[in-house]
């Protein structure tokens, strides 16, 4: 029978959020946890981190970037998921904080709000930057602003909220008196990094959430595998947070294009069959 698809909602032309129906994954889920996913029987696993959980469901936000997130995307209400499993990884350690900064790029902006709840939820008092590319592609403002009144929104190309990536916002913030006793950022790989870069000039203590290719999310395959601090860690089961003046974000990057031709042609299958089905072939 799987794990129903209970609502779908279209957040911009590349971002989906789907609630599945999955009681006992939703009752144990905590901010920056995740689920593994898989659309059919033959399909690839993917995870994808709980945004939110809502009565007995599991609500996640996927930005369409090859065959399996397109899959998810082509889904409607009544459909199911083969297998849905979690909620894995470590849950952030977002207790005993004063005063924190949550930063999310594009789609991180989705994995970062459970984690600003969770601070606002514990009294922390929280900030959060978010950047997209442009106007076009922002999602999740309401969301956010109904949490914290301190919401800034960055657009590269100034086209809504400030002008600028989401380093200026934390230049722009720490220029006018605010101080930070922890740093949370998700987002592109190049983006934490830079924020990682900037925050250790202002010695400030700084979380990422990283995202290799994962396949059992049990700490098994060896997939996830990355080095922090001149250490190997698994993502699935030591992360996916990770002190972000410690990652090697060069390897990281490199070992996510492992399987870029692999992927090309699979998104090319998929949309192809995708497009043929909608034309009734
Ligand atoms: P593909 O064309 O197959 O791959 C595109 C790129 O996605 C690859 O180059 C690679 O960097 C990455 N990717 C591919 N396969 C995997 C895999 N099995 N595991 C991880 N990354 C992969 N995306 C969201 O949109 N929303 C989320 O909430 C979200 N949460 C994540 C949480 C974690 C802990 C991790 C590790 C990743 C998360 N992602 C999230 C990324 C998401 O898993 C990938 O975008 C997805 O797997 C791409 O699959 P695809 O077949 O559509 O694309
Ligand atoms: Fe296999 Fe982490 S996904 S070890
Ligand atoms: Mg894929």
């Amino acid at each position: 029978m799987g794990y129903v698809i209970t609502k779908k909602e279209i957040l911009n032309e590349s971002v989906v959020r789907l609630n599945i129906l999955a009681p006992d994954v939703a009752k144990a889920a905590r901010p920056g946890q995740f689920v593994i996913i898989r659309v059919d029987e033959m399909g690839e696993r993917i995870p994808l981190t709980i945004f939110k959980v809502e009565e007995g469901n599991v609500s996640i936000i996927i930005q369409i970037v090859g065959a399996t997130t397109y899959k998810l995307s082509c889904l409607e209400v009544g459909d199911s998921l083969a297998t849905l499993v979690g909620p894995l990884g470590r849950p952030s350690e977002i207790d005993g904080y004063k005063r924190a900064l949550v930063i999310g790029g594009g789609v991180g902006s989705a994995i970062a709000y459970p984690i600003a709840k969770g601070f606002i939820d514990r009294g922390t008092k929280t900030s959060v930057i978010l950047g997209f590319r442009n106007k076009d592609l922002v999602i999740l403002e309401d969301e956010f602003k109904k949490i914290t009144s301190d919401t800034y929104i960055y657009t590269d190309d100034g086209s809504y909220g400030n002008k600028g990536f989401v380093t200026s916002g934390l230049e722009e913030l720490i220029k006018s008196g605010e101080s930070f006793d922890i740093c949370f950022v998700i987002g592109p790989i190049m983006m934490m990094k830079n924020v990682s870069l900037l925050t250790k000039k202002y010695d400030i203590k700084t979380i990422v959430s990283m995202n290799p290719i994962m396949i059992d999310g049990t700490g098994m395959c060896g997939c996830c595998r990355l080095m922090v601090d001149g250490k190997m860690k698994f993502a699935c089961i030591d992360g996916p947070d990770f002190d972000g003046h410690k990652v090697d974000y060069d390897e990281m990057i490199s070992r996510n294009l492992m399987y870029k031709e692999e992927e090309k042609k699979a998104r090319d299958d998929s949309c192809n069959l995708f497009k043929g089905a909608s034309n009734g072939k």
